[in-house]
């Protein structure tokens, strides 16, 4: 197995759980890549011999973003929708609507061709890792193929087939579809289930009736919660115990502790504030309550067609006032635990060697230079893939 030496970082964040500060960074460090694996890190002048070199030239060395909340199986273009909101309309959840009628009318190469190219622009911006949601086939043969169409590129796929009530279709019908024969077809190419459980989507009940549905075909249950209002969704995933609920925009009191008793993950997804003019969650205020965070994208045709965690981490910092080491670790770290993954989302001897080399000397610069491109490579796997 070759190993190769990354060395002259100015500064190595690691996440490791272990160190005195959140990042566990390493100043003026080194970082052995073998194989596929990170085999050793520390300070540079301590570095073991390797059988190949790489001087980075003063930079910063992240783990790879972990995006854990995409829709990148769709077709058509909503700008018009958008340009609507910034003239002063809101965003609604019918929107969607408009999307699954493109969507069903793509072929199979379409849509794969469409989320290469967004996984490529993820890539090039650090994303590492990313889950890919299906929910805008909403019919058994196109939740299945979006899925299909997801998993050849990541293997946390997860199946929103309750997304919204198709057009011309009976709440109750549309529910035994998606736990019935949708279910069966969509399982197979899924590891996540998830409802958007919301006013004009879906409520409680129903949620709860899909995810129980789900985890008996063998599937991790999510939720989209939240997001437009308040609601019960977040205290359900608290209650169901789930790994991450998403959104978390409109929270009470109650639902924070809901949330710190349960160590369910809040995925915040500033790229939605951002392109719907809501406002920001207050992401301050559940760090401060000891609820655990992450940072995701997002990215989808409606609520925000952005692939950036550049851009995400700089809002997270700027909007909901976190420190951007806190915004670093909620893109990787706790990227990785909101998909229950342990493998990725620190640079630690043992884990996947998925990085990137910032042209920056520090994590800093994400937040502090916003809009600028600074991700110079990054590796998958222990091979540089940008
Ligand atoms: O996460 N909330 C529901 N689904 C997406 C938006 C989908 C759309 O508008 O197309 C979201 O924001
Ligand atoms: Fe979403």
């Amino acid at each position: 197995m070759t190993s190769t030496l990354i060395t002259n970082i100015a500064e190595l964040v690691t996440n490791d759980p272990e160190a005195d500060d959140l990042l566990g960074a390493i100043p003026d460090a080194a970082l052995v890549v073998e194989g596929s694996r990170v085999a050793w890190v520390g300070r540079a002048v301590d570095a073991p011999d390797a059988d190949e070199r790489l001087d980075v030239g003063g930079r910063a060395v992240l783990p790879g973003f972990v995006d854990s909340h995409s829709h990148l199986v769709f077709a058509g273009d909503r700008a018009q929708e958008f340009a609507a909101r910034m003239a002063g309309e809101s965003y609604a959840a019918g929107g969607i609507r408009t999307t699954v009628a493109a969507t069903r009318a793509a072929t199979d190469e379409q849509l794969t061709a469409h989320v290469a190219r967004l996984v490529q622009e993820m890539r090039r911006q650090g994303t590492t890792t990313v889950e890919i949601k299906s929910g805008y086939g909403l019919t058994t043969r196109d939740e299945a193929r979006s899925l299909a169409v997801a998993r050849q590129f990541t293997e946390e796929t997860t199946f929103l087939g309750a997304h919204v009530v198709p057009a011309d279709t009976d709440p109750a019908a549309y529910v035994a579809l998606v736990t019935g024969p949708m279910l069966e077809a969509a399982a197979p190419h899924a590891k996540w289930i998830d409802v958007f459980c919301e006013r004009g989507a879906f409520d409680d009940d129903q949620a709860r009736v899909i995810l129980a549905a789900g985890r008996a075909h063998g599937l991790l249950p999510r939720l989209h919660a939240n997001q437009l209002g308040p609601g019960p969704g977040v205290r359900l995933a608290a209650e169901l115990g789930l790994t991450a609920v998403d959104h978390c925009t409109y929270l009470d009191d109650a639902d924070v502790a809901a949330l710190r008793d349960s160590g369910t993950i809040a995925t915040l997804l500033p790229g939605v504030e951002f392109s719907t003019r809501q406002p920001y969650p207050d992401a301050r205020a559940l760090l401060d309550a000891g609820v655990r965070v992450a940072i995701a994208s997002d990215c989808n045709p409606g609520s925000s067609f952005s692939s950036s965690l550049p851009l995400c981490v700089a809002l997270a910092v700027r909007e909901m006032r976190m420190t951007p080491a806190e915004a670093v670790h909620a893109a990787t770290a706790m990227g990785a635990r909101a998909l229950g993954r342990d493998d990725i989302g620190a640079l630690t001897p043992g884990k996947r060697a998925d990085l990137m080399v910032l042209d920056a000397p520090s994590h800093v610069h994400l937040a502090y230079r916003p809009g600028v491109p600074l991700v110079r490579s990054v590796w998958l796997g222990g091979r540089a893939a940008v």
